[in-house]
């Protein structure tokens, strides 16, 4: 293996600690305390697990961290409604609700209820609007994860060609936008790209956003480029024994890393930045509300 492996574990360490300085901050020179209400729909396991990790990470940093867990079955009124009730409340500065939510409820219509202002994933269509135009906005956690790691590495990414793999709102669409803002030559690639392997050879950084366990090997990537893994797939791992399970990115890592000049792994790489990165839009969202100077590094 040849590749520096970029330690996304590490480096969210680091923006929390960034996060709770200026969360001290912002309590002994204004007596503010920088609010998070997380909104959970349902029983899905993997999101309980995210939601429990979320408020325990929220509350690590100094900030308050409220959760509204609501029944699968809570109608579309009664979570409009919450919502409403949360836009208005000066004690909260940053409203998530997790997804998916169940199939009943509208998920746009939902997302789009958030007071963009403390919209911290960044899906409200205003938010998206605002990005693809270049101006201030909240950003989707993922992506600006990526985007921090990506800087920290390269120190500027202008002129890089960046291809990224994956059309999702939530990761491919932001992350393309986010390059192009920081003057990368930007390609989307999915699941229609013809000649993918060609596309992502020419790329000196190339973002996996895909959900394919490893679908992306060393053959993909060009000598000495940076592959950044957002994937986290959970696949059988019959060598660990009976009905035993490992987690995997959408890179393959040993092959990628054979050839990468630099590389997340998985865990360890976009995952823990996600969390790092929802912290750090909640603490930019309050000194917004508060006419307050943001926090330098910690947006995009
Ligand atoms: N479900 C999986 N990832 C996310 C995320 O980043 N934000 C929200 N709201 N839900 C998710």
């Amino acid at each position: 293996m040849s590749a520096t492996i970029i330690d996304g574990k590490a480096f969210a360490a680091t923006v929390r600690g960034k996060v709770a300085e200026h969360v001290t901050r912002l309590k002994a020179d204004h007596g503010i305390t920088p609010g998070l209400a997380v909104v959970l729909v349902g029983e899905d396991p993997a999101s309980q697990v995210y939601v429990r990790s979320k408020g325990k990470m929220t509350v690590e940093v100094g900030m308050t961290s409220v959760e509204h867990k609501l029944d699968a079955d809570t109608s579309e009124a009664d979570l409009l409604a919450l919502i409403a009730d949360l836009n208005g409340d000066p004690a909260i500065h940053g409203i998530l609700v997790q997804l998916p939510l169940p199939g009943h409820l509208n998920e746009d219509l939902v997302i789009n209820s958030i007071d963009p202002a403390k919209d911290v994933d960044g899906f409200h269509i205003s938010n998206v609007g605002l990005l693809g135009t270049g101006q201030k906005s909240m950003v989707p956690c993922t992506p600006l994860g990526c985007l921090m790691m990506l800087r920290d590495h390269h120190g500027s990414l202008s002129g890089l060609n960046a291809v990224v793999v994956g059309r999702s709102n939530i990761v491919g669409k932001p992350m393309a936008q986010l390059l192009l803002g920081d003057s990368c030559t930007v390609t989307i690639a999915h699941s229609r790209t013809k000649d993918i392997q060609d596309v992502t050879r020419a790329a000196d950084i190339v973002v996996a956003a895909v959900g394919r366990p490893e679908m992306v090997t060393g053959d993909w990537i060009k000598p000495g480029a940076t592959v950044i893994d957002v994937g986290i797939n959970r696949t059988d791992a019959p060598e660990k024994g009976e009905g035993k399970t490992r987690l995997v990115g959408d890179c393959a890592f040993d092959s990628c890393a054979e050839v990468a000049g630099a590389i997340t792994p998985v865990p360890g790489g976009v995952g823990p930045m996600t969390i790092a990165c929802l912290l750090a839009n909640t603490v930019t969202a309050c000194c917004r509300a508060n006419g307050l100077a943001e926090p330098e590094g910690l947006t995009a």
